[in-house]
């Protein structure tokens, strides 16, 4: 995870955004500090990224890259303003001990990149770049299905599927491509489908050990989904994280095993 120390809203580069509201760094501080209690709560280690001024969104530690084994795929960035994290990220990545490997075409990390079990479900449409997903399957031998996006607002994959367990996920069907949401059936019928109210407070941006689901606090009805499928959901607080379009999961960079 990285502190939103220099968090704020000075550019757009998702319909979240808008620059005319004012953020509270502070607040956001004390938000993402829960979070990470949270975590540290349940038993999980959290390893900290040193923020850099100049990087409002490095708060999203989940862009940084994908960690699986000892490999990491560096994100490439889509805008320019994010170019910087790609850096950032790579020399913790290095420091931390895993092979780094960069792809030619934009991933933005497990913003798009979500694996259940040994399946990587990989998101393209506004961010990742569909031809990344070969690149990335070839870095880390893991099967990609790759799965179109067509709503702005649901710009990355974290925004729109939740990964519960090794086998079963959440998701907002009108985030997606027909073609997406058959391939998505066919690989989950049990998924559970979220509603809207539940998608727009970005309810789908979890991160789960496959029991205890840490997730946007004003999620309810996808909470009282959870419970009803037998998980625990715990709600956190991220709303000035919201102004930049991200939450729970955005903020976090799983280490896969
Ligand atoms: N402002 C950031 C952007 O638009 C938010 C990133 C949210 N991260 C995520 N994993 N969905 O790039």
């Amino acid at each position: 995870m990285t502190a939103p120390e220099y968090f704020t809203v000075e550019y757009a580069i998702n319909p979240w955004m808008d620059t005319s509201t004012p953020v509270d760094t502070a607040l956001a501080l004390d938000q993402w500090d829960t979070l990470r209690r949270v975590y540290a709560e349940l038993g999980h280690t959290v390893e900290l990224v040193t923020p850099l001024d100049g990087l409002p969104d490095m708060v999203y530690a989940a862009n940084g890259g994908f960690l699986v084994g000892d490999t990491a795929v560096v994100a490439r960035f889509a805008y320019p303003q994010r170019a910087g994290e790609a850096d950032a990220y790579a020399e913790w990545m290095a420091a931390a001990g895993y092979r780094t490997a960069r792809t030619d075409h934009v991933n933005e990390g497990q913003g798009d990149l979500l694996l259940v079990g040994s399946n990587l479900l990989a998101g393209y449409g506004f961010r990742t770049d569909r031809r990344a997903h070969d690149e990335i399957a070839a870095i880390t031998g893991l099967d990609v299905t790759s799965l179109e996006l067509v709503d702005p607002r649901f710009y990355h994959l974290d925004t729109a599927l939740a990964v519960l367990d090794d086998s079963t996920i959440a998701y907002y069907p009108p985030a997606f491509s027909d073609n997406a949401r058959r391939r998505i059936g066919e690989l989950f019928g049990d998924a559970i489908e979220v509603g809207s109210a539940d998608a727009y407070v970005l309810g789908l941006n979890v991160v789960s050990d496959g029991r205890h689901v840490v997730m946007p606090a004003a999620a309810t009805g996808f909470a009282g989904q959870l419970r009803r499928a037998g998980f625990e959901p715990i709600g956190v607080d991220l709303s000035e994280l919201l102004k930049g379009g991200g939450s729970v999961k955005c903020c976090t960079l799983e280490r896969h095993p």
